[in-house]
């Protein structure tokens, strides 16, 4: 196999699934390979003048060197070319990441510490997990409810912040129906680095059905439903199962332990504790911890919820 510098740059970008891929990478390979090219020809010049004019008797002295305007003139207007260039490539790359096509599906994004939430034309709200349509330019309005986080999927090359009491954009149209990674790209945080997401990229048909039933709301038992959602909602961010301290309390050992809370009273720890704490967080705090839990509210189902419970109990 030959390797072209495309196929050399695909080893360390991860794969191109969206429609501003290949742009974005051709973008980063000519400034790359242009800087390769410069580096070997002044690196290259001052090994070869070091070693070619190097002092070989005592006391010589450099001869005085005067300068050539017709050099001078060529170092300047190529790089000057070079450099417009590159400003009209970059330009038609900011052009096209910056504006959706009209006809795009709009998707609203909301980033909290230390979750997303996304929120379909249709009313349907996921967390954690974006389905979209393959081969459809798909427009997401974010906001964060807290903090600066930045939506980054490496493998459609986007990368954009959301900021609190404001809008920020960006779309993709995805190429290949496959799960792609979506992380958050400013630090925000202890859960910052927990705070992942998944895109479901799906055939057409498949995205109407899987958004028609709620954005994978699935028929499992409930406790095996709780074990997944555990994760998929970042709960498993914030509370351990082996009792060791991370953002929130551990959750080992919950069900009818006594946990006293901020203020001095004491909980014990039922179903209704657990509900009340998913729906209502600031409620009832257990003392020395931060009253950092996002509420819930309306992105868990009664199902969810009662599974939730249900896998906490299991692995009590
Ligand atoms: Cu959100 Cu980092």
């Amino acid at each position: 196999m030959r390797l072209t510098p495309i196929d050399i740059g695909s080893f360390w970008l991860p794969r191109q699934t969206s429609t501003l891929a290949p742009e974005v990478d051709a973008g980063f390979h000519v400034v790359y390979w242009l800087s390769v090219g410069f580096f070997v020809l002044v690196v290259g010049a001052m090994a070869y003048f070091a070693v070619r004019y190097r002092r070989r008797r005592e006391g010589e002295k450099t001869s005085s060197i005067d300068h050539s305007t017709a050099l001078e003139i060529v170092w300047t207007t190529i790089p000057a070319l070079m450099l417009l260039g590159l400003f009209a490539m970059g330009l038609k790359g900011y052009a096209s990441a910056a504006v959706a096509p009209a006809e795009a599906l709009e998707i609203q994004v909301t980033a909290e510490k230390w979750l997303w939430t996304f929120t379909y034309p249709n009313g349907t709200t996921t967390v954690n997990e974006l389905g979209v349509p393959k081969d459809r330019p798909v427009r997401l309005v974010m906001s964060s409810k807290d903090i600066v986080h930045s939506f980054f999927v490496p493998e459609f090359r986007i990368k954009q912040d959301l900021v609190p009491g404001a809008y920020t954009t960006t779309w993709f149209q995805a190429t290949e129906a496959k799960d792609v990674a979506v992380l958050c790209a400013e630090y925000c945080g202890t859960g910052h680095s927990d705070m992942g997401a998944k895109i479901i990229v799906m055939d057409e048909p498949v995205y109407k059905d899987w958004l028609e039933k709620g954005g994978g709301a699935s028929d499992l038992p409930p406790a095996e439903l709780g074990k997944k959602l555990f994760t998929q909602r970042s709960c498993a961010t914030c509370h351990s199962l082996d009792g060791s301290r991370i953002q929130g309390p551990s959750l080992k050992g919950l069900i009818g332990r006594s946990e006293d809370l901020e203020g001095g009273a004491s909980v014990k720890v039922d179903e209704n504790y657990i509900r009340e704490s998913i729906l209502n967080p600031g409620a009832k705090i257990v003392r020395g911890y931060p009253a950092a839990m996002p509420t819930f509210q309306g992105l868990l189902k009664d199902r969810e919820i009662d599974a939730l419970i249900a896998y906490l109990k299991s692995v009590n």
